[in-house]
């Protein structure tokens, strides 16, 4: 396939929606870590497209499950069972401990099952709640429920008016959290790790904060792993890590290594409360997203990838650590596992296209800081690689401030 990057350009220019400032890159192949583009250049890949391709990019193992489901069958409906569905259920039931999965097709439309069962659950229990409680740096989706416990007003301003019912409490502002939940509190909504936001990690007392929160007043507990979840960190789940006991969880992103897939966990508690017809997808958990879905879990759990991510994600912070001491303009690094940002003390725009031009993949997020999120299966020597090439990206910066 040859593809021609001013070609490309200018068809998109004429017919496609302008609602993403790309960046000047045609990616036409990926192997492993590595991207290539359409003039055949070579990237070491620190993103994984947002946080999705864990197993890197042409996974072998996911390529061939994929391929396999296609020539079988992809889509039947919800109308009918299928053998898939019930089994990545069970997986995710095993690893998060919670009850019951809900598919949908992305991470927006596991949020909104999520606020829509937390309704439900108090419709049910006959003492309807209305109340969300979220957190100022979070970002949880585009459609109208989960923008609307959005806090970013450059999100929400253009679509006005969202749900009125939320507040916005500081982020790891115990007493804020505390003082804002209350028994007209449907639920309380947060990512574990705040990955739009900055890549914020939720600190042990603030988590202690929401436990006592929800004993307090009934309030329900949603985590948005979206982006922290399924081995970013680590850990199947950072609720985990933080002693949390979520009533709903949401799900997306890594979940099918690329192929769309979204899933709303449900403790049992919270699934007695649903009715059938309360809710529905018509792609949801069909049976290519689940066959890929069960790949990405096996390989991430049992396959030594979660074991990767703790190994290498000692070393990748430790040369982090060591690029913020050697660049002024690093003003903090923060995350965990392979799930970071480095806050710097200036706009993090530049450093966009000073990575890519030498060869890595980065993201700029809440303006100020730099997001890497690899795929989970880098070994520790292209992780060296390519944050080398993001020390010569950060001193071009750095030397141009
Ligand atoms: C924590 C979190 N929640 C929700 C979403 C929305 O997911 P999607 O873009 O798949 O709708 C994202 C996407 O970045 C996210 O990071």
């Amino acid at each position: 396939m040859t593809v021609v990057m001013d070609d490309v350009v200018t068809r998109e220019s004429k017919y496609v929606l302008p609602i993403y400032k790309r960046n000047p890159v045609t990616f036409v192949r990926g192997e492993g870590v590595r991207l290539y583009d359409a003039n055949g250049r070579e990237y070491v890949d620190l993103l994984s497209g947002i946080g999705v391709a864990a197993l890197g990019h042409a996974h072998p193992g996911l390529a061939r499950a994929v391929a396999e489901q296609s020539q079988t069958l992809i889509h039947t409906s919800n109308l009918f069972f299928h053998p898939l569905t019930g089994e990545l259920a069970e997986r995710l039931s095993k690893l998060s401990g919670l009850a019951r999965a809900f598919f949908c097709n992305s991470g927006t439309e596991a949020v909104e099952a999520c606020l829509k069962f937390a309704r439900r659950y108090w419709h049910t229990k006959g003492a309807p709640r209305a109340e969300f409680v979220a957190l100022d740096e979070s970002f949880h989706g585009r459609t109208f429920g989960s923008l609307s416990v959005t806090s970013d007003e450059h999100y929400r301003a253009p679509f006005e008016p969202l749900l009125p019912t939320v507040t916005f409490v500081r982020t790891n502002d115990p007493a804020a959290l505390t003082a804002a939940v209350t028994t007209s509190t449907a639920a309380i909504i947060a990512e574990p790790v705040i990955g739009e936001g900055g890549i914020r990690p939720l600190t042990p007392a603030f988590a202690s904060a929401i436990t006592d929160a929800c004993t307090k007043t009934g309030a329900l507990f949603i985590a948005d792993e979206i982006q922290s979840g399924l081995g970013r960190t680590g850990h199947p789940f950072y609720f985990q890590a933080l002693g949390l006991k979520p009533h709903l969880v949401a799900v997306g992103k890594a979940l099918g290594g690329g192929v769309p897939i979204g899933a709303a966990l449900f403790s049992q508690e919270v699934a007695d409360t649903v009715s059938y017809g309360d809710h529905g997808s018509t792609y949801g958990g069909n049976l290519l997203a689940c066959r890929a879905a069960l790949c990405v879990l096996g390989e991430l759990f049992d396959g030594g990838v979660a074991e990767n991510v703790k190994r290498v994600g000692v070393s990748f912070e430790r040369r982090l650590r060591a690029l913020a001491a050697k660049h002024a303009i690093v003003k903090e690094v923060r995350g965990v596992g392979l799930m970071w940002g480095l806050e710097l003390t200036r706009d993090a725009g530049a450093v966009v296209p000073a990575a890519l031009e030498r060869g890595v993949v980065v993201n700029r997020t809440a303006e100020r800081v730099v997001r890497l999120l690899p795929p989970l299966v880098i070994t520790e020597a292209d992780a060296d690689e390519a944050l080398n090439r993001l020390d010569a990206a950060l001193g071009a910066v750095g030397a141009s401030a």
